[in-house]
């Protein structure tokens, strides 16, 4: 099942309550230097990285490789220099000034749904390298996936929130890994992002289950990894 798709890593930076981003979404990188780090190695060894609309255009984002360091790793892999980039926008909301439109170091791909209004879609069919059309209303994330794979030969992909998507990538199960960083501090608020939002599991029954992987404690900040299980 998992080799018709790419193995999916999720990752993201929380407070220790849970919140991902502040109630005003402004992007504040709250995590330590280790944990950007991380994020670029994740991304050294995949062969694309996929965010949501709203983490890709409320902040000047290119889902790239980042320095030369990072860079040279991927082709230490045998990846490519630069990664493909997927935005996930169902009814077609992204910002087509967004800042990842201007760098064209890589294909950017976009995961939309039969939602999206036929004039959005022509314009962003005109931004993006290519533009999957999966499900009703909500994204088909399992065909999507498959998708990638057959067409883009992407093995390996991590997805970098926000919210709503992480939420419906777990609903969807279609996430192989889970990359936590617990960062020091507390943001509080009613309205704040949280690691997963969007729709959510209905019952506790249904909820994703994970089983910790790895830990790691390095000063106030904790890495965490786990695997979620199947059925
Ligand atoms: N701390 C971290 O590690 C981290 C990482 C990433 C982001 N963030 C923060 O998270 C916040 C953004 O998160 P967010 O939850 O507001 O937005 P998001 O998940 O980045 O993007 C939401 C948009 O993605 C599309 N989408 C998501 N799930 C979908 C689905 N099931 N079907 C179809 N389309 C779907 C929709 O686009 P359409 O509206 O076009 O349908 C939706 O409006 C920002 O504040 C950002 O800074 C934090």
């Amino acid at each position: 099942m998992r080799s018709s798709r790419p193995f999916v890593r999720l990752n993201a930076a929380i407070t220790a309550d849970g919140k991902i981003a502040p109630a005003n979404r402004v992007f504040v990188p709250f995590g330590s230097r280790r944990d950007h780090d991380l994020l670029f190695r994740l991304r050294a060894q995949s062969d694309a990285v996929m965010a949501g609309a709203r983490t890709v255009d409320l902040y000047p984002t290119t889902l790239g490789p980042g320095s030369k360091k990072y860079r040279i790793l991927r082709l230490r892999k045998g990846l490519p220099e630069y990664n493909l980039r997927i935005v996930v926008s169902g009814s077609g909301t992204l910002d087509p000034k967004a800042e990842i439109f201007k760098k064209r170091h890589s294909p950017i791909i976009l995961l939309t749904s039969e939602k999206i209004p036929a004039k959005k879609l022509k314009l962003l069919r005109s931004l993006a390298d290519d533009v999957g059309v999966f499900g009703k209303n909500e994204l088909d994330f399992p065909t999507a996936m498959r998708w990638l794979r057959s067409k883009w030969k992407i093995k390996t992909l991590v997805c970098e929130g926000g919210g709503a998507l992480n939420d419906a990538m777990l609903r969807a199960r279609v996430v192989d890994e889970v990359y936590l960083t617990i960062c020091p501090l507390i943001l509080g608020g009613r309205a704040a992002p949280t690691l997963a939002d969007g729709i959510g599991f209905e019952s506790l029954a249904k909820a994703a289950r994970l089983k910790l992987k790895s830990f790691r404690r390095i000063k106030d900040e904790l890495f965490l990894v786990y695997t979620p299980l199947r059925g």
